[in-house]
């Protein structure tokens, strides 16, 4: 019998933290044309069960196509990457994480497990979990946000860093750059990344995985409404705000909008702002840009690190890929 080791929580985003960034990010995307606001504050308690909703629709084949080739291939690249660590992004529920690690003790490495999000409640049930399942395993779970806090994340062991569900198409190009560059500098010649993202397809593919007949992906996209309505005293009206997903050829990417049914006027009281909306009016809330094969590979290249092996779904819609850090 090996002992459970309790789990560890290391929170790098006080509550403050919190809340000086998301008045100053909220001040700025409303001041902005077109109005826009970041995605983290999709993820409440209430926006992480939503997402955790939308993994499981029909609609939504990210998450089915990822937890494919993880199924087929997670022996693979425990075996390719000797990890004893798994460090994760954006964990999450830590769901597909079970995956890896499984296939890390079977491959007689497993140690450690470092799951990094910004949803705190979320990340504890998970973390709880996984330590009573995996006895011996030490879970040292990291509260923070991947734009700013990589070099939190604890050094040692033989690390493969996990960012998966198309996480990284959330971010725009010149936040890839600084994200890819921040990680490159934790990253020793011995660790590897394990990237999840979508590949460009047909296009009533997408959009209905981002709008789907129930709408859930729409309550999702309002509830970053509720968290400004709640954190900062706004009063903005939720169901007059429509959901609106949309291909951008150009950019490859979906985007998600959230359009003004009519003309209107909001106070963010603890901002002392108010903001009008003229009928028909469209803020930027989301994008998850979908990527070629050919176009990872040069990205990943251009932002210092070489791709090891490439898994694909079948059919080609989501990859999954092991790329090491340049060698210096
Ligand atoms: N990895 C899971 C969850 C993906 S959803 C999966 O593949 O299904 C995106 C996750 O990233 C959410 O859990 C959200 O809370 C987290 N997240 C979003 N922005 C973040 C940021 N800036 N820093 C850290 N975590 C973030
Ligand atoms: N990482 C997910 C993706 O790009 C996030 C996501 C899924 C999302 N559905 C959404 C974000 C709807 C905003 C709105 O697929």
């Amino acid at each position: 019998m090996t002992a459970i080791v309790p789990p560890t929580v290391d929170v790098h985003l006080s509550g403050s933290d919190l809340r000086a960034a998301m008045e100053r990010d909220v001040r700025r995307g409303l001041g902005q044309d077109p109005k826009s606001l970041p995605p983290v504050y999709f993820y409440d308690d209430r926006g992480s069960r939503l997402f955790d909703e939308i993994t499981r629709l029909d609609e939504y084949y990210p998450t089915r196509m990822e937890r494919s080739i993880l199924d087929a291939h997670a022996g693979d690249m425990a075996q390719q990457s000797k990890a004893d660590t798994l460090v994760e992004l954006g964990a999450g529920t830590c769901e597909k994480s079970r995956t890896l690690l499984d296939a890390m003790t079977d491959a007689g490495l497993l140690e450690r497990f470092v799951p990094l999000d910004v949803s705190e409640t979320t990340l504890w049930s998970a973390a709880t979990a996984l330590a009573r399942d995996y006895p011996g395993l030490a879970v040292n779970a990291v509260v923070g946000d991947f734009h700013l806090h990589l070099d939190a994340l604890p050094a040692g062991g033989r690390r493969l860093i996990a960012f998966l569900g198309g996480t990284v198409g959330n971010l725009d190009q010149g936040e890839r750059r600084r994200f890819f560059g921040a990680l490159s500098a934790t990253m020793g010649p011995e660790d590897r990344l394990l990237i999840g993202t979508d590949l460009v397809k047909d296009e009533a593919r997408l959009v209905a995985a981002y709008d789907d007949a129930g709408g859930v992906t729409a309550e999702f996209n309002r509830n970053v409404l509720h968290v400004l309505n709640r954190e900062l005293g706004a009063d903005f009206a939720p169901d007059r705000f429509e959901h609106v997903a949309r291909w951008n050829e150009d950019a490859r990417r979906m985007e998600m909008w959230l359009r003004a049914d009519s003309e209107q006027r909001v106070r963010i009281s603890d901002l002392d702002l108010e903001v009008g909306y003229s009928r028909g009016e469209e803020m930027l809330t989301e994008i998850s840009t979908k990527f070629t094969t050919a176009g990872l590979e040069c990205e990943l290249d251009g932002h210092g690190f070489d791709v090891e092996t490439m898994w694909k779904s079948d059919g080609n819609e989501f990859a999954l890929t092991l790329a090491r850090p340049h060698f210096r």
